[in-house]
């Protein structure tokens, strides 16, 4: 079977992708197509899941026809994502009754204060392991049964389901109205604050405050079995689909973070960083999320702690598509270069609220520290250097909830690729960065799972042995210097806050 090959569907924020891998765990070819993104109100994220869909076909096709394969010469496919981006759809004509509602979305802001009432943002928390918040999925549910003409009656008569963009694409995948399965991994799961982290199964009752049927949610698998195979319109037909994992964890898959302690951080549209807990359920006390690493069949599940940063590269495409202050996203760091730091001036992207550590949906952007001295290229290292603080704040979170003291931290992602970054990332930590020779993880994650179910590869030790570090950043800054950066950047986070009326 090692002649063969395995394939993973991306299915992120910006784009689809799919990529072949081949035993060693290296890139065959890959398809990629952007999505567009929409934003109906100041606050709003939502993608069109029938265009998401369309694109994950081409993909495909595009991949196995860039390596003159086809369907024959693939052992698997893993499916990754986005997570926490929710779809719900009519299962007798398989169209969705609204737009995918995405992770960045706010308009739920209001449901869910509503629902921590006098308890407030922790109310499910030692349930689910995430504090009430716009980023997950049940109260995007509940948005849309609320507001969605009919939504609620047809969800009421059991017409309706729900699903993240795996449960989305593997229901199509497997066939749609003619035959799909409507499934969901543990990891997916465990972003909608509707499963218990400890039984691994949805909970009645939340799902009962949240006003959501159980009819509507997808059947709880492993992320790593063979699940179903291919069959809409031809597409992979037979293929067994045998991997699923959100795409934070299969970047921590694909890192080979296999022991309690190790970490990674992945750079995309946002920044998550994931510490491996081991089959311990490990409780936040420095706003950090619990949740499922991965589990590999029959296997117990492994546990992580998660720092979620929602904007990093995202503020780059802004800065690109908004402020046309660049005509490309790797442009910012030929613009950084002009000079030789932030000119006082500090960038906090809460553009959806802050994440980690401080949940505070009544967050909004601000620019601050700016004198008439300040110019573009003050102003695309702060955007830069944000990045970079809000990794100190996970990271420092991490390790005060773990107590483990990080001895470098693995990245991948997109702005790995940015040496300015990466270097001052080294330099604010004050630890090695390190990144692999195939940045891709996130994709080889979810092929791995994949190819470990069908039994391609023989476990974790084969990630493992593949894994090979391509670059390594070192620290090479003045602490006190560090430090003074670190402290300013704290003081601008708190400008930040209450701007919600
Ligand atoms: O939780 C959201 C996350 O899964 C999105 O990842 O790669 O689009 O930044 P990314």
């Amino acid at each position: 079977m090692s002649d063969k090959y395995v394939l993973a569907v991306d299915q992120g924020t910006t784009s689809s992708r799919a990529i072949i891998f081949d035993h060693k765990g290296t890139i065959v070819a890959t398809g990629q197509k952007e999505h567009e993104q929409i934003f109906p109100r100041a606050g709003w994220v939502e993608h069109d899941p029938v265009e998401v869909w369309a694109n994950v076909r081409n993909v495909v096709a595009e991949a196995l026809s860039a390596a003159e394969l086809n369907h024959n010469d693939i052992a698997a496919v893993g499916i990754t994502n986005q997570r926490e981006t929710t779809v719900v759809w009519d299962k007798t004509t398989g169209e969705p009754v609204y737009n995918a509602i995405v992770w960045q979305d706010t308009r739920t802001g209001k449901i869910v204060e509503e629902l921590g009432g006098e308890i407030g943002q922790d109310r499910y928390k030692d349930r689910v392991g995430l504090p009430l918040a716009t980023y997950f999925c049940g109260p995007k549910v509940k948005w849309i049964l609320d507001n969605v003409e009919g939504a609620r009656e047809k969800a009421d008569a059991g017409n309706l389901v729900m699903g993240t963009m795996d449960t989305w694409v593997v229901w199509n995948m497997t066939g749609g109205v003619s035959g799909g399965i409507h499934i969901t991994d543990v990891t997916n799961a465990s972003r909608t604050m509707l499963m218990d982290l400890k039984t691994l199964d949805w909970d009645p009752e939340i799902a009962a405050d949240m006003t959501i049927p159980m009819s509507m949610l997808p059947e709880i698998k492993s992320s790593a079995e063979v699940y179903g195979e291919g069959r809409a319109q031809g597409m992979l037909p037979g293929v067994p689909i045998a991997g699923i994992l959100g795409d934070q964890q299969a970047a921590t898959f694909g890192q080979a973070c296999f022991e309690s302690g190790m970490a990674k951080n992945t750079y995309g549209t946002g920044n998550f960083m994931l510490m491996n807990t081991g089959e311990d359920i490990v409780p936040s006390k420095n706003g950090l999320l619990t949740t499922v690493c991965y589990k590999i069949g029959d296997k117990p599940a492994i546990y992580a702690l998660e720092g979620s940063i929602a904007v990093t590269g995202s503020l780059v495409q802004w800065l690109r598509d908004n402020l046309k202050m660049i005509s490309s996203a790797p442009e910012v760091e030929q613009l950084a270069a002009t000079v030789e730091d932030n000119g006082g001036a500090y960038f906090v992207p809460a553009f959806s609220g802050l994440f980690a550590p401080y949940w505070r949906s009544d967050a909004r952007g601000a620019l601050v520290g700016l004198t008439r001295y300040v110019n573009r290229g003050h102003i695309a290292r702060a955007v830069l250097e944000a990045t970079a603080y809000q990794t100190r704040e996970v990271l420092e979170a991490m390790e005060a909830d773990s107590g483990v003291k990080l001895a470098e931290l693995k990245v991948d992602g997109g702005m790995t690729a940015n040496n300015l970054l990466m270097q001052f990332q080294a330099d604010v930590l004050d630890v090695d960065v390190v990144r692999p020779v195939v940045a891709e993880t996130t994709a080889l994650g979810a092929a791995y799972a994949a190819g470990i179910a069908v039994g391609y590869w023989e476990g974790e030790q084969d990630v493992i042995d593949n894994w090979a570090e391509s670059k390594r950043w070192t620290p090479d800054m003045d602490r006190a210097e560090a430090d003074r950066l670190f402290r300013n950047w704290k003081k601008a986070v708190t400008r930040t806050f209450d701007w919600v009326d």
